[in-house]
């Protein structure tokens, strides 16, 4: 229990889940990486990412002492999440409402973020036992809805996903976001030049947007 505790709060206190969903599992390695020197503290490895077993693997090996929350993305089913679970993923999270992904996760005490975009899957994945609802996909629905979404369901704590970057996040946070899920920005950073230390400042940039919201 204190496990999950401490990585709620990783994600809590950074106020970002980082998405990796790139197209080789180099690239998704090296991008981690110069993601956690930035101050990134929640990984989520998209199952869509080449051997994405493999990288998380490798990523909750290294990362386990350091404090960095390593976990699998697009999950589908029980079976990708119980895998995602053996590999070292202690943070599930689900583009749509998966209760069998829930139920996986809870059996393991893993931490859960499942996709919900109407007020009935906000409030069905919270009763499914999700720990964060993602909000997704966030860019057509926009911060007033968060505000709407939640003068009546205000226990729900919800991550938008989908086009946030350092100049709007201020907007999702004030709308009442608890954090958010950020990929392209940050992932994509050095995709141009291969210079990985672009992932490392977006991710600082990014960080830094989001406590000044937050301040
Ligand atoms: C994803 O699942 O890849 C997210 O929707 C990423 O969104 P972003 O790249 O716009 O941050």
């Amino acid at each position: 229990m204190w496990k999950k505790f401490n990585n709620l709060k990783k994600i809590a206190d950074t106020g970002i889940v980082l998405i990796i969903r790139l197209d080789s599992e180099q690239e998704a390695l090296a991008v981690a990486e110069a993601a956690v020197k930035g101050g990134i503290k929640a990984l989520e490895i998209t199952m869509s990412v080449p051997n994405a077993l493999h990288v998380i693997q490798t990523l909750a090996e290294k990362y386990r002492e350091e404090g960095v929350l390593v976990g699998a993305g697009t999950i589908l089913d029980a079976e990708t999440a119980r895998a995602a679970i053996l590999a070292g993923a202690e943070l599930l999270v689900s583009p749509q409402l998966n209760p069998e992904m829930i139920k996986m996760a809870n059996r393991y005490q893993a931490v859960t973020i499942s996709g919900a975009f109407t007020p009935t899957e906000v409030l069905e994945t919270l009763e499914a036992g999700a720990d964060i609802v993602k909000l997704f996909p966030a860019e057509v629905l926009g911060p007033q809805y968060v505000k709407s979404v939640t003068a009546p369901l205000s226990q729900a704590p919800i991550a938008p996903t989908g086009g946030v970057t350092p100049q709007n996040v201020h907007e999702w946070l004030q709308a009442g976001c608890i954090g958010v899920g950020v990929g392209s920005y940050i992932t994509k950073a050095a995709q141009k030049d291969g210079d990985y230390s672009k992932v490392t400042a977006a991710a600082k940039e990014f960080l830094e947007a989001v406590a000044a919201a937050r301040s």
